[in-house]
């Protein structure tokens, strides 16, 4: 009989911007009639307090080796500018392996190169350059390549299996991290990151519908990644012996119809050939952030859409939140449960992120594929 067990934290939408706990000052322009808009909309800083125990507790969770992969899906700074992706890189990656001294102002995560993965989200590919002109519609425009930028040599390790595809000017990375089984011998997990942010304002939908630039928060399913994704998925597939293949896009593949009426503007443009693909290979998750909510949606029979809420971007409303997922195999089949983790205020301790034993663990079973390793 075969068993095998792995367990990831899925972490989200941290939106590091060079300075912490300041909600719009990205997007302060003076006198602009839709700053208010701006604000309500794009929330776009880390809370500091979270981040410092976000940390922490990645750093334990680490250490206790209890953790095989941190996963981080997306909107790891508040914008591809280089100050804020600078940040987001301190908090992520070795201060030994940046060659710089760990910043007061901005904690290390702690969590070892071979298991963390990260990936862009919209907000790290706005654009830059055109900041300075302070007029938000320019400055949040798609496309930006900065990320790719800064993080060269630790976004992408040599270890990993790698498609790219090239959608307008950008690149668009597929890359498949593979988590071995402890026991040595098969299945192993391999956890597959696609980037489907948009390449441009012309490819957004219903500009105008609540906000003139409702291309910031969306996404697009381009079906030259979906393939090259689909292609990468079945090699996997095709190894000597069944992994679980689990795929990661930013944004949700939620239809239009299925995001509350304030969430529009955040969907996924042709996510239903997504959702298609994933049913059609065996997919049982896609795990998302974007939405800063904690949302599952079963629209299949194989496939679920796991999605997180924002881990340490301010937020009035919503909690910031994690999730610990565990999977086990047994004869051929996954099953995959999710535990959500609260920031919350715990008496004696200050804030921190617990286990939320008042919310039901979610549960999802599904059937290995493979397919017969061609000679
Ligand atoms: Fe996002």
């Amino acid at each position: 009989m075969d068993i095998a067990s792995f367990r990831i934290i899925h972490i989200s939408d941290l939106h590091i911007a060079s300075k912490a706990n300041i909600v719009s000052r990205f997007f302060g322009s003076n006198g602009d009639p839709d700053v208010k808009a701006y604000k309500d909309f794009l929330q776009t800083s880390h809370d500091k307090d979270a981040t410092e125990s976000l940390a922490g507790f990645l750093t334990l969770q680490c250490r206790n080796e209890s953790v095989d992969l941190v996963l981080v899906s997306g909107d790891v700074a508040a914008a591809g500018l280089h100050q804020h992706l600078e940040m987001a890189q301190s908090f992520l990656i070795d201060p030994d392996e940046l060659g710089r001294e760990e910043r007061s102002d901005m904690p290390y995560c702690g969590v070892p190169k071979d298991h963390l993965m990260f990936m862009p989200g919209n907000h790290d590919r706005f654009q830059p350059q055109h900041f300075t002109t302070r007029t938000m519609a320019e400055a949040i425009e798609p496309d930006g390549i900065l990320f790719d930028d800064v993080f060269a040599g630790q976004w992408i390790s040599p270890d990993d299996q790698v498609g790219q595809i090239i959608v307008g000017r950008s690149h668009r990375n597929i890359v498949a991290k593979k988590i071995t089984n402890k026991s040595g011998i098969g299945p192993d997990l391999y956890v597959i990151s696609a980037d489907f942010c948009l390449t441009s304002i012309d490819e957004a939908e219903g500009i105008g519908e609540r906000l003139p630039f409702a291309y910031a928060g969306q996404g697009l399913a381009h079906k030259e990644v979906i393939a090259d994704l689909v292609k990468l998925t079945k090699e996997i597939q095709s190894k000597e012996y069944p992994n679980i293949v689990i795929w990661v896009s930013h944004f949700p593949p939620f239809l239009e119809k299925e995001l509350d009426a304030d969430k529009r503007n955040l969907r996924l443009i042709g996510a239903k050939y997504l959702r298609e693909a994933a049913e059609k290979n065996g997919i049982g998750i896609i795990l998302s952030g974007h939405l800063h909510a904690d949302k599952t949606l079963s629209f299949g029979v194989t496939t679920q859409i796991w999605c997180t809420g924002a881990t340490t971007c301010m937020d009035f409303i919503l909690p910031r939140a994690l999730h610990g997922i565990e999977f086990t195999v047994r004869e051929g089949m996954v099953e995959a449960k999710r535990y959500t983790y609260e920031y919350k205020r715990i008496p004696g301790e200050g804030r921190t992120f617990v286990r939320c034993d008042a919310i039901e663990p979610d549960s999802h079973t599904w059937e290995l594929v493979h397919h017969k390793p061609s000679v």
